[in-house]
């Protein structure tokens, strides 16, 4: 059985309807007019142990909501979830064991204490036995560099050290589950390259299932092997990362160094992005041509010195599907794994 399983899933919240103008605003103070926003509609997916998931969409798209109805924070208004074997929201408890979670930037250890006395407090809290918790402590220093920070107090780490620390603290007692809800937010990209290389070595070494959600892209093109991808709400794509970009990246990126530029450049068969006297970048899709005819158009304009090609990337294929080029993508309802 999967590990996560979640069903017709639906979260509505209650929010104040806002009444226009300066007589509106006293009517909401004395007596607020409520109306339902669905922030998640009707959400299906399961989940394997040991997968290593990015959950992704735009801004408000319901990923934290997802996110809290799965770690049994909030409780569906229809639908349901089940981890591991239970319903988060009614086993708190016994759900917390087998979970981790990072949210942003809250923090989960305790402020005024060094951050190796947090780490002891969680020790006690989830009864870790003395030998995993010595394994998991060194191994994890070593992996996110915490060697200087363990007699730290948290208030005066920065974020990107108290992240690695939250990190390490989510991981000790060998969760079964992990969920980071937007870890990499505001970090520098050493220590993103940290996170990412831990989250993948953990999930290697001991089979964690980890769902990610974050802005930054570059975290799914590197831990993630299946994206969920949601809007407004729903899931529009479920699949294996590679696949997506197969089917909807199928276009190129070509950056070429050139000379004696005769005549304003025009091509048939793709787009100029970039252009000064010694550059060209372009844009142009498999389906519709080939490097060797779009060569060819260009060698009328100037001489090529030389070409960098480079396939799309996760960023540039999501900025499309918002845009609405892919509506294929939008127009989906995705509700089984591999829809498209
Ligand atoms: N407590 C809440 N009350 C009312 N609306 C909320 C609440 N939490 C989130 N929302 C709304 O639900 C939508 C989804 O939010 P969220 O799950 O945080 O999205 P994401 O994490 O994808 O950015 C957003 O439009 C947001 O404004
Ligand atoms: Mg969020």
């Amino acid at each position: 059985m999967a590990i996560i399983e979640v069903k017709n899933l639906v979260k509505t919240y209650k929010i104040i309807e806002k009444e226009e103008g300066l007589i509106g605003y006293f009517k909401n103070l004395v007596k607020p007019k409520y109306k339902e926003f669905t922030a998640v509609n009707n959400v299906n997916f399961s989940i394997e142990k040991g997968e290593l998931v990015g959950y992704i969409g735009e801004n408000g798209a319901g990923k934290s909501t997802t996110i809290k109805m799965l770690t049994g924070l909030l409780t569906p208004t229809s639908g349901n979830v089940i981890v591991n074997g239970i319903i988060p929201n009614q086993k708190r408890i016994e759900n917390n064991k087998n979970i981790g979670a990072v949210f942003g930037q809250k923090t989960q250890l305790w402020w005024d204490l060094p951050v190796i006395e947090s780490f002891r407090l969680i020790k006690k809290m989830y009864k870790i036995p003395e030998n995993e918790y010595r394994k998991n402590l060194k191994k994890f220093t070593e992996l996110l560099d915490l060697e200087e920070l363990l007699e730290k107090q948290v208030k005066n780490l920065s974020l990107g050290q108290k992240m690695r620390c939250e990190i390490a603290a989510t991981f000790l007692h060998d969760p079964k589950i992990v969920y980071l809800d937007e870890p990499t937010i505001g970090l520098d990209v050493f220590v993103k390259e940290k996170i990412r290389k831990f989250i993948k070595d953990i999930n290697r070494e001991k089979k964690t299932t980890v769902i990610l959600t974050t802005h930054d892209l570059k975290d799914i093109e590197d831990v993630c092997d299946r994206i969920i991808l949601l809007d407004k709400g729903q899931i529009i794509y479920d699949g294996e990362k590679q696949k997506f970009k197969d089917t909807y990246g199928r276009y190129v990126i070509a950056e070429l160094i050139v000379n004696n530029i005769k005549d304003n450049i025009i091509l048939n068969n793709a787009e100029i992005l970039e252009q000064n006297d010694n550059k060209l970048k372009i844009k142009f899709s498999h389906d519709e041509t080939t490097i060797v005819k779009i060569m060819d158009e260009i060698s009328k304009f100037c001489n090529i010195e030389d070409i960098h090609m480079k396939e799309a990337e996760l960023e540039d294929i999501l900025k499309e599907i918002y845009k609405g080029v892919h509506t294929n993508v939008k127009n989906n309802d995705a509700t089984s794994k591999n829809a498209i």
